[in-house]
């Protein structure tokens, strides 16, 4: 099922705030709307970020009263410069936007061709993306044993993307093979993307799960519960995988378990002229953590850290399984700018 669509003049997308008790589907018409669903997670998950900064910018093509080529084309770089003011840390958000916006600073041509030139690379954008999800799922498939029981963190499946998912593209691709496997859901606080997004999903195709807290990771590890983990990514650098915040603490986790640590992503994660240090973190509101939904659950004014995404070095991570291949470890150490992906 697509994640997002344009529909004459607008995006249609799932309301991810809402899910799993209601099904809202979201009409934004304007470049704002795109980027306060962005801002508040309505939209999320670094490849459906990408589609929706490209779909975001053909809003603001679609929506802009210019009447020349540089009038649009101005509009196009404020609408550019607002959509990845919205979060740091994935990098597909700001690939797409590049990649729209460089298209757009290379047409040649009149100002209606560019608009409509903006809203097929957007669409361009997402269906790429749809075809690398089911490539990477069949790829990853490969590595699942039929009886796996197999854990991962926060949501990267079809609501992370434009549609069937990396990690959980991997889980499914193997399932439709006819392989019987398990999934061990983290629950992924502050935001609870694992417990509300990731069995939401899996329950809905029939794919056997089971939902943990996050502090049971370790417990379920040293009973022989979990044969592989699969998580996706929010950004590949030249040193390690950023993913959703805990990821790091399951990794270590694999490994001293000596389980097999795998992380599914498209290649538009993948930012390989930076190191880990260099990435920002998205820090995001304390009221993520003193409350678990309307509910405080900690004092009044306590001091609070809510990193949203965390840094696992490349030598916890097995194989990264991406569209085209899968890269193991001798892959890592040529991990630099001109790394032939
Ligand atoms: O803050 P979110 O919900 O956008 O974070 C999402 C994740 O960390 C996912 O694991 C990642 O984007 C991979 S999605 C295929």
């Amino acid at each position: 099922m697509r994640m997002i669509k344009w529909e004459n003049g607008s995006v249609i997308t799932p309301d991810q705030t809402k899910l799993p008790l209601e099904e809202i589907t979201l009409k934004l018409f304007t470049v704002e709307q795109m980027a306060e669903a962005i801002k508040t997670l309505r939209v999320r998950g670094a490849p459906l970020l990408g589609a929706a900064a490209a779909f975001g910018i053909a809003l603001g093509a679609y929506t802009s009263n210019a009447q020349t080529l540089s009038e649009l084309l101005a509009d196009l770089e404020a609408a550019g410069t607002t959509i990845k003011k919205q979060r740091p840390t994935a990098i597909n958000l700001f690939w797409a936007t590049d990649r729209v916006l460089n298209m757009a600073r290379a047409y040649r041509g009149h100002v209606e061709g560019l608009r409509i030139a903006v809203i097929e690379e957007a669409q361009k954008i997402a269906d790429e993306d749809a075809a690398q999800n089911y490539a990477i799922g069949k790829n990853g498939s490969t590595l699942i044993k039929d009886g796996d029981t197999i854990l991962t963190h926060c949501n990267a499946g079809e609501l992370a993307t434009v549609e069937y998912g990396t990690a959980l593209g991997v889980i499914r691709a193997a399932w439709e093979a006819g392989k019987k496997i398990k999934v061990i859901a983290d629950e992924t606080r502050p935001l609870l993307q694992g417990a509300r997004l990731t069995t939401f999903e899996l329950q809905r195709d029939g794919i056997p799960v089971t939902l943990i807290t996050d502090n049971m990771a370790g417990y379920v590890m040293s009973k022989g519960l979990i044969d592989k983990v699969i998580v996706g990514a929010d950004r590949i650098v030249q040193d390690a995988v950023f993913n959703k915040i805990g990821t790091y603490s399951v990794a270590i986790l694999a490994h001293e378990h000596h389980i097999p640590f795998y992380v599914a992503a498209p290649k538009s994660t993948f930012d390989l002229t930076c190191k880990a240090a260099e990435v920002t973190v998205e820090e995001r509101k304390p009221d993520e953590v003193t409350h678990v939904g309307c509910q405080q659950t900690a004092p009044n004014g306590i001091n609070v850290l809510n990193p949203a995404f965390d840094a696992t070095p490349l030598k916890y991570v097995t194989g990264i399984i991406t569209e085209t291949a899968i890269y193991t470890k001798e892959h890592f150490t040529k991990f630099n700018p001109t790394f032939p992906l």
